[in-house]
């Protein structure tokens, strides 16, 4: 069953001097409940945009994006959850109290919302950060925290835009892991922005690799990797194999970008 059908999406963005720019050109996929898709691509090719169209924070100009319910129309008000490369956690508020916000905004009674939000705190590795501020913890921790409160409504698909992006290199790759621990353990649909190939292949089902000029599918490939991935299979033949294929494939849809212009 598809959780995500996205169908015939393009989108016009309207530049500067009234000029308007074509960021997405027929773009259909298919993302089936439970699976973990990941969006790459260099930078601007469409990935923020169609993650958006996708979490409908924008409307396509061309065709549309159809979010199944399936058999759980109970989920119908709740199918979305967002995390973005800055954690946007409220400063003032302790963390349990920014994990418990969308609980409070949907009405939750104040036991219920507590023993949830222990649970998510639980599940993103943070149990002790419950009364904490936001400034009290690292990078990735807020990142956790972040994870933690999109998950807190239980959303049929999560969301994510470079959320490791703004992390150093270690950090990521310990989230990379944390995530997908996360991510086995409760199987939510998820789309995943990243330009890191080597993200894309370690976290992935299923690589969507987007061209520019203007956005548009360029391959689908497919991760057959084993899981639970590890860190050390990164060091494997296959492994490289794929990333190295990948790497290749960005240098085509970048070179298509570096071509100068054809005149009329
Ligand atoms: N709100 C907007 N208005 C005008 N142009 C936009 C807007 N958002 C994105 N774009 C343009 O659309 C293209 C794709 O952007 P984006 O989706 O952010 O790419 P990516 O996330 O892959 O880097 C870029 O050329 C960008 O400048
Ligand atoms: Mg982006």
């Amino acid at each position: 069953m598809s959780a995500i059908k996205v169908e015939g999406v393009s989108k016009v963005f309207a530049g500067a001097g009234g000029q308007s720019m074509l960021a997405l050109s027929d773009v259909s996929l298919d993302i089936a409940d439970g699976e973990f898709v990941v969006l790459l691509g260099p930078s601007g090719c469409g990935k923020t945009t169609l993650l958006r169209i996708i979490g409908q924070l924008e409307s396509p100009t061309v065709g549309r994006v159809r979010l199944d319910h399936g058999d759980r129309p109970e989920r119908a008000d709740r199918p979305l959850g967002f995390v973005f490369q800055e954690a946007t956690l409220m400063p003032w508020r302790t963390t349990g109290a920014n994990v418990a916000l969308p609980l409070e905004m949907a009405g939750m009674g104040r036991r219920e919302r507590t023993e949830k939000v222990r649970e998510m705190l639980t599940l993103v590795g943070l149990p002790e950060a419950e009364n904490k501020l936001p400034h009290q913890l690292s990078g990735g921790m807020r990142q956790r925290v972040s994870i933690a409160r999109a998950l807190a409504h239980d959303p049929q698909v999560l969301l994510m835009d470079e959320p490791f992006g703004a992390l150093d290199a270690q950090t990521r790759d310990m989230m990379n892991v944390e995530l997908q621990r996360i991510w086995l353990e409760n199987r939510k649909t998820v789309v995943f922005v990243t330009h890191s190939v080597s993200e894309a292949v370690f976290l992935a089902d299923r690589i969507v690799m987007l061209g520019t000029k203007p956005g548009h599918i360029h391959s689908i490939t497919e991760v057959t990797l084993p899981r639970p991935r590890t860190i050390d299979m990164t060091e494997s033949a296959e492994f490289r194999h794929l990333t190295a294929e990948l790497r290749r494939q960005i240098g085509e849809v970048q070179d298509t970008e570096a071509r100068p212009a054809v005149s009329a």
